[in-house]
């Protein structure tokens, strides 16, 4: 799949601007502060809905502006895909999918697929147990609009429980506990389900990534650290027991403390956790190959490869991991950010450049 073009309006530092991209590499260069994250940043969020960095969503709009609007087209092996972001300073936003408009921007996952990577993904190793939940989720969420949906009923009922949880009328708590637990069960067996089975494929293919890389020097191994197996029922069942099970522990705590909201990533390499003993670069290299597996996992389910975005993260890799990578992605349309480019990095490869100044190409 690649995206053909790009359209910008009021979006950030770019007042209108049309970025139309080859499907091979695409280097979008410039100064600090210039507009080349914020591009990035588009792609991905008419990919995924999801921001890289701004938690909230009127933060695009151009400083001043009451409305900016985001689209792109794409091409994928089916044929002709668009979306479509229009934020506004006053109301909600509106999503626009292949012409029809929605206000779920869940239906924005499925569409167009895209994989961002840049130096900030070290939290993904080095951070909390929430920054490696984030990155299977949305993973996981543009694979199927299905967990989507499961984990954001989870997450909704969860909140209810842990309020529950604190109401100080302990007979009424333990009469609706039974009715929150087995809806709470039920989407948490869906979650745990496909979560395991995204990680049986995530291990390998990040596994061979980070192999070829580092050249065969480094094994990487991704391990969950759920212990529910099983179908999505039987683990539903599981929870739900083990909800029982927690019950006084939680209603002394104040909040569920069993479930997918507590599962992590185990990651190593070579054996060691590389979070503990992982120098800088191997670090950095690591969540690059997470990432990267990701391109293997979406075109084993779909047959293409999605969009890979770079968004800075060419510098902080040395000459021949660059060079490794890029062999790597061939075939993959990517779209590169940087101040600079060593040029022999990029010798015989074809590349459209993107000079950005202030929030325009020149
Ligand atoms: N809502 C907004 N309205 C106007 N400008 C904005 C808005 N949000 C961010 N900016 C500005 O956009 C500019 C460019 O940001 P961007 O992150 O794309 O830079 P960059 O080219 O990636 O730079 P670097 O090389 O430092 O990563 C910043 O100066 C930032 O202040
Ligand atoms: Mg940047």
């Amino acid at each position: 799949m690649f995206i053909k073009k790009l359209q910008l309006n009021n979006f950030r530092n770019y007042e209108s601007e049309i970025y139309e991209f080859s499907d091979g590499i695409n280097l979008i260069m410039g100064k600090n502060a210039q507009g080349k994250t914020n591009c990035a940043e588009a792609v991905f969020l008419l990919a995924t809905g999801f921001s890289p960095r701004a938690r909230r969503d009127k933060q695009v709009i151009r400083y001043g502006e009451a409305y900016a609007e985001i689209s792109a087209t794409a091409q994928s092996r089916y044929g002709t895909l668009s979306s479509k972001i229009q934020y506004y300073k006053d109301s909600n936003k509106k999503v626009t999918i292949n012409g029809i408009e929605t206000k779920k921007v869940g239906e924005l996952l499925g569409n167009i697929f895209a994989v961002f990577f840049s130096p900030t993904e070290l939290k993904l190793i080095q951070e909390s147990p929430e920054d490696r939940r984030r990155f299977i989720d949305i993973s996981i969420s543009q694979l199927s609009k299905r967990y989507f949906y499961a984990l954001s009923k989870y997450k909704k009922i969860l909140e209810q429980r842990n309020n529950l949880l604190k109401n100080p009328d302990r007979d009424l708590v333990l009469d609706t506990l039974p009715i929150w637990d087995e809806q709470l069960s039920l989407y948490a067996g869906e979650v745990i389900f496909w979560r395991n089975d995204f990680i049986s494929k995530l291990s390998p293919a990040a596994q061979k990534a980070h192999a070829f890389i580092t050249d065969g020097k480094e094994v990487l191994k991704v391990t969950g650290a759920s212990n529910y197996q099983g179908d999505a029922k039987e683990i539903a069942l599981e929870i739900k027991q083990a909800l029982a099970d927690t019950v006084e522990r939680d209603l002394v705590l104040g909040y569920t403390t069993v479930g997918p909201h507590r599962d992590d990533l185990k990651i190593t390499l070579n054996g060691e956790d590389v979070r503990v003993f992982g120098s800088q670069g191997q670090q950095r290299t690591a969540a690059l190959s997470l990432k990267l597996a990701e391109l293997d996992i979406y075109n084993q389910h779909f047959g293409e490869y999605p969009i890979l975005i770079l968004d800075d993260a060419m510098s902080e890799l040395d000459k021949s991991r660059q060079q490794r990578l890029l062999k790597l992605i061939s075939g993959v349309q990517t779209i590169v950010t940087c101040t600079h480019v060593d040029e022999d990095v990029f010798d015989g490869l074809e590349c459209k450049k993107f000079v950005v100044e202030g929030g325009k190409i020149v």
